[in-house]
């Protein structure tokens, strides 16, 4: 049995849309922005199997892959995701909808363009809801797209995962290629920009609960820094203040406290401290889905997977602030309150943060932070200004 793998979210939307016959494959084609990447040692053994099969986030065969050719056979079709029924390749458009001036959209239509599209005759809207494509999530998408259909005369919505590759350029050609795919020879009306954003009230609720202002979103509060460097303290002080403040609560996902229970039985190797960030993240990101407040202070040394986590976080529709508690080693060391630095030096810890294992500074914190001569007061009021300034959370 081939190598599974589940890729990223672009990836599936681009070998769905393969499998439908929207696109051509094959994937990794030089200059294509079809690409699948996958990690060495699934590659390997593709390579070797000649294939790998690619699987829904629950693990459903979508397709198969050759290896490294990049050949896409579809196996089933797609079952996840709300508003899966709209979801049609183009044959089945064609079979349900053939004759209707096709509309692509990538975002709720006003008032005004809906009546623009009332004169156009039997519309079929295409929403183009690909990872990256349209300016509200899909499922939001999908729903003002389906309540401008009903204030149309005669309109049909069919969802299609087009997503952008960060190329303006190439998702252009990719667009045309699939709205060209779908129409098969009906006519295409473009929208221009809106110029108004009239939208209809019960549209307008549609956007306004799915952009909540910044002070209602979910919210992750990461910070990074070494053992000792104060994490700990300003994240408990800062979770104190917002418990005080009595409006929201609170999740607390500390790097000593997750070893002891979700991430028990790690080590400190690069490969368990990514999994122990990478678990991290993805608790934080669920609880920022559901508009929470997670405060995380693990050391998290890798840049990498910090920006693993800030992508499923912005994925989950939170917001990511990352504040870097930059207190020098020599400070960490000199407090060494767990005494393990001193045991670090004398080799009895392998693998110790800023001793004989790496942290990678980051260079896209939000605030950064040095505790040495500060009291915590004083350090989180930096904290605490850089979240009000970016209007997530005001706290006084
Ligand atoms: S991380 O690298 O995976 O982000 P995490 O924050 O969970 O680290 O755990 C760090 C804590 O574990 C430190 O505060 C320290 O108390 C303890 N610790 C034990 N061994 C090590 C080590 N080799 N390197 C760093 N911290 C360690």
């Amino acid at each position: 049995m081939p190598q599974q793998f589940s890729p990223t979210p672009r990836e599936l939307d681009d070998i769905e849309l393969i499998v439908s016959g929207a696109l051509q494959g094959p994937l990794n084609a030089p200059g294509s922005p079809l690409t699948l990447a996958l990690p060495d040692s699934v590659s390997e053994a593709a390579a070797a199997d000649g294939a790998v099969e690619v699987v829904d986030p629950e693990g459903l065969p979508l397709a198969r892959v050759t290896w490294p050719a990049g050949e896409v056979t579809g196996l089933s079709s797609p079952a996840y995701g709300p508003f899966r029924r709209l979801y049609l390749t183009p044959e089945q458009t064609r079979e349900a909808y053939a004759g209707r001036t096709v509309v692509p959209v990538t975002d709720a239509l006003t008032t005004t363009e809906i009546t623009e599209l009332g004169s156009l005759g039997p519309v079929l809207l295409l929403a183009l809801v690909g990872h990256g494509t349209p300016s509200l999530s899909p499922v939001a998408l999908l729903r003002a797209s389906l309540l401008a259909a009903e204030a149309l005369p005669d309109a049909a919505v069919v969802a299609v995962p087009l997503a952008a590759h960060d190329d303006p350029e190439a998702d252009h050609a990719l667009g045309v290629a699939v709205v060209e795919a779908y129409a098969g020879g009906d006519p295409i009306h473009a929208l221009a920009s809106p110029a108004s954003d009239d939208y209809p009230t019960d549209i307008a609720a549609i956007i306004d609960s799915d952009q909540p202002a910044p002070e209602e979103q979910g919210l992750v509060v990461f910070f990074t820094g070494l053992s000792g460097s104060g994490k700990s303290t300003l994240a408990r002080a800062l979770m104190d203040r917002i418990l005080e403040q009595g409006t929201r609560t609170v999740t607390s996902l500390d790097g000593d406290v997750v070893r002891r229970n979700l991430s028990a039985g790690l080590t400190f190797s690069k490969e368990d401290r990514e999994t122990n960030i990478r678990r991290i993240g993805w608790v934080a990101a669920e609880i920022s889905r559901h508009g929470g407040l997670a405060v995380c202070s693990p050391i998290a040394p890798f840049d990498a997977t910090r920006q693993d986590v800030r992508r499923y976080v912005d994925d989950a529709g939170g917001a990511f602030f990352l504040v870097h508690v930059a207190t020098p080693l020599e400070e960490c060391e000199r407090r060494d309150r767990k005494g393990l630095y001193a045991k670090a030096r004398a080799g009895e810890i392998p693998e110790f943060t800023g001793i004989s294992s790496p942290y990678e500074e980051p260079d896209d914190a939000d605030v950064r932070v040095d505790t040495t001569g500060r009291s915590i007061e004083d350090a989180l009021d930096d904290v605490i200004d850089g979240l009000r300034l970016a209007g997530y959370l005001d706290l006084g």
